[in-house]
């Protein structure tokens, strides 16, 4: 194993954070991370809008709130909520996309190679986020919600949010164990 694969094999989602803000270094680190990223097409079709404050966090976690209350007004609010906690994180990162336009494709295709783009910024941002002893996840928000956090967010056309990397210092004692393989994820056709 090398430190790359340790990385890999360490992250989990965290939901928990503290208070302490991300320190300006590791939100630059992480950022440089998802812009390094492998995207489709000939310039980047992701773009990541940093948000700190706290007022626009309480108002995209309102957003989400009323998302789900129009999608599950009939379940209790202990189960429907589950999500709220990415507003806790004291740095979210929003992840916007859009679809190529590379030509020559068909609409679903460019936009599945600005979603793959943005999956792989994703990724690098939470390995660096583990990489640097912070904790990370992906929330994808509640589809009601989206709207409303594009408005927020001053996300026009072309570009589409997708969801947020949460990043804080973990509150959570420990990382779920992973399962020694995921044997039933790979085929091989040898
Ligand atoms: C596309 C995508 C959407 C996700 N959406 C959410 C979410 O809305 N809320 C959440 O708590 N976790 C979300 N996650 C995190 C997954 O729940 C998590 O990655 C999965 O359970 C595996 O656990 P691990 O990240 O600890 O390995 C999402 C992950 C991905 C890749």
């Amino acid at each position: 194993m090398n430190q790359t694969l340790d990385t890999i094999l360490q992250r989990c989602s965290v939901r928990r954070f503290t208070k302490e803000q991300v320190p300006q270094p590791n939100l630059d680190a992480i950022l440089r991370a998802g812009c390094a990223a492998p995207y489709g097409g000939f310039e980047p079709p992701v773009r990541l809008i940093v948000v700190r404050n706290a007022t626009v966090r309480e108002r995209l976690a309102q957003a989400e709130k009323e998302g789900v209350d129009r999608q599950w007004s009939h379940k209790p609010d202990e189960e429907k909520y589950w999500n709220l906690f990415f507003a806790q994180a004291p740095a979210l990162v929003a992840v916007l996309f859009r679809p190529t336009s590379v030509g020559g494709f068909d609409a679903s295709s460019e936009e599945r190679i600005g979603l793959c783009s943005a999956a792989c910024a994703v990724e690098n941002m939470l390995l660096a986020a583990t990489s640097l002893g912070l904790g990370a996840c992906f929330v994808g928000p509640m589809p009601e919600a989206k709207a409303a956090f594009e408005t927020i967010l001053g996300v026009a056309p072309p570009w589409e949010f997708i969801g947020f990397v949460a990043v804080g210092h973990s509150a959570e004692p420990t990382c779920e164990k992973k399962p020694a393989d995921r044997k039933n994820m790979v085929q091989f056709l040898d």
